[in-house]
């Protein structure tokens, strides 16, 4: 390519964007022709519009890549610095393109929800480090950086801290290892809990932390015989915590920090029961001990007490070789349940899980509750809408999970199983 073109290609494809990053004052700038040249406030040629690290990426890199892209996180390299941001350019331009990075399952487009907690780029923000990939990754200039991201806020608040109970070094002959620990929150009475916050004992090894609560001494039991039977410290467990009736309470992946349910609202935990702790220990950077802890904000009462509804099927029957075998959930919600508002979702599948669907249909309208384009195994957590769902008992929750089987040879069944699959969404209801 001469370096003419180039420049022109470079031109085309950045004018409207330096028309969107501009000044941050908030004059209307038109997209085309010229009106680009207003932005940066830089002389010279058309190459000169191109995005910069300093100016341009950093700003995005900080805020959306830096809490995992950084040395002795999960991911494999930092984004953190000019140098190494610049040697991934090509490769953060296709994967932020398919919304692979940063990670997170549910659309955050707005045709299906938006969330607070969405780990999300704006198309604008994609097109951007596309530009900048394609621009030769420029530097910019340094004295331009923007400031160091600041350290994320713990919880306000910690009235209980739980961990594993052990220094546990994941089995580094396995990619991935699940494992559970029985924990005992030592509740003499009822609490809710508002907030969690996970610290992973080391950050190069967990992938995802969820706290289970046993609803009914039995759970208790199970657990502990669970613990029992397996000769290491907690036993190994993959698509849930291995006991009956066991409630989800708290979910982390990489990346979030603090996290406060929405206000007024809050789980239930329930005095004298156990928990379990399930820890995705993945070993792609080695194998390092772990003390993985929880730290929860409690409060004694809440306005609207949450719980956790489970829509899904256990009607799963997929036939090996298909890009998209299904499987369907239909729940009627009775009409005498009256006013409900739902707050956040929590979808599960295992690893041949492609697309998550749920709707609710009230008198004919459709509301969307949760849509999962592309699921990631591993970036599962609960996802909190920026406006809660309102609506009333009488109609009906369609759920509808996708799955690749082309990889498989036999009938695949529901279970708790790696050779299982599920199709949950959970939901966190109040009146
Ligand atoms: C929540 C944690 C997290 C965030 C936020 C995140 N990443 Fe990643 N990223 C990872 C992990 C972990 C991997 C390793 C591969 C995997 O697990 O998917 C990875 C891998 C990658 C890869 C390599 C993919 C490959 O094919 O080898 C690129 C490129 C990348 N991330 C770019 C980004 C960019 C750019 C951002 C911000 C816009 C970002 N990531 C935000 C966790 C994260």
């Amino acid at each position: 390519m001469s370096p003419t073109r180039l420049s022109l290609v470079i031109f085309a494809s950045v004018l409207p964007l330096v028309a969107l990053v501009g000044c941050g004052d908030h004059e209307e700038q038109p997209t085309g022709g010229g009106g680009g040249t207003a932005g940066n406030g830089g002389s010279g040629g058309a190459a000169s519009k191109a995005p910069t690290y300093y100016e341009d990426i950093a700003p995005i890199m900080n805020t959306h890549c830096a809490n995992c892209h950084i040395e002795s996180g999960i991911a494999p390299f930092a984004l953190t610095t000019y140098e190494s941001a610049k040697a991934v350019a090509g490769l953060a331009k296709l994967r932020t393109e398919t919304r692979e990075m940063p990670p997170w399952n549910p659309s955050n487009t707005g045709d299906c929800n938006t969330y607070e907690n969405a780990r999300w780029l704006t198309d604008d923000q994609i097109a951007l480090i596309g530009a900048w990939a394609d621009a030769g990754a420029p530097e910019g200039d340094p004295q331009n950086a923007p400031p160091e991201p600041e350290a994320p806020k713990g919880l306000a608040k910690v009235d209980l801290t739980v961990d594993i109970g052990f220094d546990y070094s994941p089995d580094d002959s396995l990619a991935d290892e699940y494992r559970c620990f029985v924990v005992d929150p030592g509740l003499a009475q009822d609490a809710f809990v508002t907030g969690y916050e996970v610290v992973p004992g080391d950050k190069r090894v967990v992938h995802h932390v969820i706290l289970y609560t046993a609803e009914t001494p039995e759970g208790d039991a199970q657990a502990d015989a669970n613990d029992a039977a397996d000769p290491g410290p907690g036993y190994e467990c993959f698509g849930g915590a291995g006991i009956g009736n066991a409630r989800w309470t708290v979910g982390w992946a990489p990346g979030g920090g603090a996290q406060m349910y929405p206000e007024t609202t809050g789980l239930r935990l329930k005095a004298g029961r156990k928990g379990v702790i399930q820890v995705h220990y993945n070993t792609a950077n080695g194998s390092y001990p772990d003390k993985t802890k929880i730290h929860l904000t409690l409060a004694e009462q809440v306005e609207n007490e949450a719980q956790i509804f489970y829509t899904g099927t256990n009607d799963i029957n997929l036939p090996p070789g298909q890009a998209d075998a299904a499987a369907k959930g239909v729940i009627n919600i009775p009409a005498n349940v009256g006013k409900f508002r739902v707050w956040a979702t929590l979808p599960h599948m295992h690893t041949r899980g492609k697309t998550l669907k749920v709707n609710y249909n009230l008198n004919g309208a459709d509301t969307c509750l949760v849509d999962v384009p592309n699921w990631n195994f591993h970036w599962q957590g609960v996802a909190i809408y920026d406006q809660p769902v309102a609506s009333e008992g009488g109609g009906t929750i369609t759920i509808r999970c996708g799955y690749d089987t082309t990889k498989d040879m036999e009938e695949i069944f529901n279970g708790e199983g790696t050779d299982e699959e599920m199709c949950i969404n959970y939901l966190y209801v109040s009146k």
